[in-house]
């Protein structure tokens, strides 16, 4: 009587089930049906990085989250649409258990724009649909995302972390209107959309 063969895998299938060239022409077409997919993947990953700079967020910067609004960059004053010296702007929020803080930020077209965000309790989403923006904001972190929006108009900013029951709930919006527009407004306007 023959050996067994110790591994199950290379012994001869039985009759009446598939043929074992039948197996192996099926795992050949699946693994080039993979690769295949896998290269799209890749390519789709790679040319959405160059033309659209969407990559994944790589700033590291540490804050505490029990001091947020005490002091630091975070303190309520701070917040909302901020002009810089160069022309740009950079509008700062907080995300918390749910909602963001300011509601609503005012920012200019075709202007660099620089977001910076933390959380003040869990982990949070950061998502402008149709932009390049979309970051998890995690506590005792900093995100923050560059975008220039081209057209003018209302965004959506939808948390996309599930964080918690209030989280379907969790809503902001960036308003995109023109730059004479956005110079003629005043700090509170920016922040509330008013
Ligand atoms: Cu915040 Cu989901």
């Amino acid at each position: 009587m023959a050996e067994p063969p110790t591994n199950p895998l290379a012994a001869p299938l039985p009759d009446g089930i598939v043929p074992a060239e039948v197996v192996a022409r099926t795992e050949q077409r699946w693994i080039k049906m993979m690769a295949a997919m896998l290269l799209i993947m890749l390519v789709v990953i790679v040319a959405t990085g160059i033309a659209g700079a969407m990559h994944p967020p790589s700033n590291v910067e540490v804050i505490d989250p029990t001091t947020l609004h005490l002091r630091g960059e975070f303190v309520e004053s701070n917040l909302g649409t901020a002009a810089q010296p160069d022309g740009s702007v950079t509008v700062r929020l907080i995300a918390q258990q749910y909602e963001f803080v300011p509601r609503c930020v005012t920012v200019p077209a075709g202007t660099p724009v620089m977001f910076r965000l933390t959380s003040a309790d869990v982990v949070h989403g950061f998502l402008l649909p149709d932009t390049n923006v979309n970051t998890m904001v995690v506590p005792g972190f900093v995100a923050e995302v560059r975008t220039r929006f081209a057209n003018e108009g209302e965004y959506a900013m939808p948390c996309h972390e599930f964080c918690g029951l209030g989280h379907h709930a969790m809503w902001a919006h960036v308003r995109v209107v023109p730059k004479e527009w956005f110079a003629s407004l005043t700090a509170v306007q920016r922040t509330h959309c008013e």
